[in-house]
């Protein structure tokens, strides 16, 4: 039986596609930090800016394209003996555009929508606003991002936890480690039985919970470290 992998990536493995980080010397948007723009109080306090801040990262997504990193990792999931399971913090679309299947988007996605009126999430493309009609219930205003903001649930979180539990080896990609659930994820593997790595640009806030670190740019590391996955399944 193939090793059963689990694999987390946040805004680093991005990076080199040209999407901003959150953390980091580029990681502010326009003078705002994401706490500011990426909570439920933000929005119903001011709904304009903080639509204004998703369109414009939805209408980023057009002129960017996966790199090396997502390449690699669709090619793991199409390869790999055992189970696969990636599951991204980031709300583009750069892993299935790559290709990736086994894909779960825990902190939601820019191309959905979902009504406040009606629960319906629903896929969008272009701007939102604060004018939007539901294709669903067709109410005015009640469409918002479906992206989990700060204070609230992330998604397939049974799936995840259950998916961490059986996991032989946990790989986390690209991520600061400051943000929870995600960041708690490798203890949750390795207490499990995982092996655990990380490949970061820097030692991420869960470092020390890793048996081991690879520093550098995801879209270097990421094709090495699947290369020499699949060369040991022969
Ligand atoms: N290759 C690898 N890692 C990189 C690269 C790169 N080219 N560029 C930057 N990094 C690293 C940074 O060093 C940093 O540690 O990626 C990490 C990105 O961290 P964050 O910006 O904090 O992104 P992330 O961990 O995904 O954030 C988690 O926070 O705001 C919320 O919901 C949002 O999903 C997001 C969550």
């Amino acid at each position: 039986m193939a090793d059963s992998i689990v694999i987390l990536t946040g805004a680093g493995i991005s990076a080199d596609s040209g999407v901003a980080t959150f953390r980091g010397p580029d990681g502010l948007w326009e003078g705002h930090r994401v706490e500011d723009v990426a909570t439920p109080e933000a929005f119903a306090r001011d709904p304009v800016l903080v639509h204004a801040f998703y369109d414009a990262r939805r209408f980023r997504l057009a002129e960017v394209k996966p790199n090396a990193a997502h390449h690699a990792l669709a090619r793991l999931d199409a390869e790999w003996p055992g189970d696969v399971l990636i599951v991204t913090q980031n709300v583009d679309d750069l892993h299935e555009r790559a290709g990736a299947r086994r894909l779960l988007h825990m902190h939601g996605e820019l191309l959905k929508g979902w009504c406040l009126a009606c629960d319906g999430r629903f896929a969008w493309d272009g701007p939102m606003g604060s004018r939007a009609v539901c294709p669903s219930c067709r109410a005015v205003g009640q469409v918002r991002p479906d992206i989990v903001w700060f204070g609230e649930m992330p998604y397939d979180m049974e799936r995840i936890d259950e998916a961490l539990q059986r996991a032989d080896l946990f790989a986390s990609i690209g991520t600061s480690g400051a943000v929870y659930p995600a960041a708690g994820f490798v203890q949750t593997a390795r207490y499990c039985g995982a092996r655990t790595i990380e490949m970061n640009l820097e030692p991420s806030q869960g470092s020390i919970f890793f048996h081991e670190s690879r520093m550098g740019r995801a879209s270097e590391l990421v094709p090495a470290w699947v290369d020499q996955l699949l060369a040991s399944r022969g």
